[in-house]
């Protein structure tokens, strides 16, 4: 790793302890490690997010973690940071045209007996387990083929997030957002006020942790990527970057969904952008 500049310095704006030229350093780590720009003036997101790391770490200030994240040995601590400067903000249903654009309209219109779907960034798993439910249901009402042989992996940077994904169990007061009444009863256990997917929904959605910056070759190539509601964080020319391996990552006619206010201007030559039942999907040119 490239040493850190030195943090010594705790500058003239010091927020919850944390100077402008600390802020700095921790920005420009993140940028390059996860890609995640948090942008100017986002010291209290740092402070509030990464406080109660220095406790469990034992660590006594931003300064000293600076220094440590320089280490070449602290990869637990880097992963950390990382992992607690994410934001994991996800639900079930999101953008739900997606769904139906890929069941009703690529789906309906492919003789495919096999597919292979990649969730980018899955966050705790909702988006993954959406498809899954949503490929279930369209099989089971014939609107795909019932013996279509669907598999979903989900990746995403957060061991945090994939870790809670992997249980298919959601607590709290956010467990069941995205979801009605009906779909709530219908898909899941409840237990003690916590949600389970049923194992139907489950079966076939597998998670490992992975990230964006490196290379996709080990993941395989996919029918369907949804990206949603990621690329957001990055610069411009990472998110081309990503964008053009994304496109060798599809097969050829692939389908990929990024998040309902995400644009993506500039890639005509590789995606023709199709409107399906009411929502955008990029195709891959062939
Ligand atoms: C706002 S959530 C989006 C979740 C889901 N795709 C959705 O639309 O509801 C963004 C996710 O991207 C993940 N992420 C951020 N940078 C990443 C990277 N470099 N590689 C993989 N995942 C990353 C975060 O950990 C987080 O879980």
């Amino acid at each position: 790793m490239t040493p850190l500049p030195d943090s010594g310095f705790a500058g003239p704006t010091a927020a919850g302890g944390l100077s402008a030229a600390q802020y700095a350093v921790i920005h420009d780590f993140l940028e390059r490690r996860v890609g995640i720009r948090l942008g100017p003036d986002k010291e209290y997101l740092v402070v509030s997010r990464l406080s109660r790391l220095l406790t469990c770490f034992g660590i006594s200030g931003f300064a000293e973690l600076i220094d440590r994240l320089s280490a070449a040995d602290h990869g637990d601590l880097q992963t950390a940071v990382e992992d607690a400067m994410t934001t994991n903000e996800t639900f079930w249903f999101r953008d739900a045209v997606h769904f139906r654009v890929l069941t009703d309209g690529i789906l309906a219109e492919s003789k495919r007996t096999s597919l292979r779907i990649w969730s980018a960034a899955a966050s705790t798993g909702q988006e993954a387990y959406t498809v899954s439910i949503c490929l279930q249901d369209a099989m089971q009402l014939g609107r795909v083929r019932r013996s279509l042989d669907y598999q979903i992996l989900g990746t995403d940077i957060s061991a945090t997030a994939l870790q809670q994904a992997q249980t298919a169990s959601y607590c709290g007061v956010s467990a069941a957002r995205g979801l009605s009444d009906d779909q709530r009863r219908r898909y899941f256990l409840e237990q003690q006020g916590c949600i389970e997917l049923l194992p139907l929904y489950r079966q076939r959605v597998s998670f490992r942790p992975f990230n964006l910056l490196q290379p996709f070759d080990l993941l395989g190539r996919f029918d369907v990527i949804f990206c949603r509601n990621v690329l957001i964080y990055f610069s411009q020319e990472r998110k081309r970057e990503i964008i053009m391996r994304i496109a060798r990552a599809l097969h050829p006619g692939g389908h990929l969904f990024l998040g309902s206010t995400e644009s993506m201007s500039g890639y005509q030559d590789l995606f023709e952008m199709r409107n399906l039942q009411g929502g955008l999907v990029y195709r891959l040119r062939s």
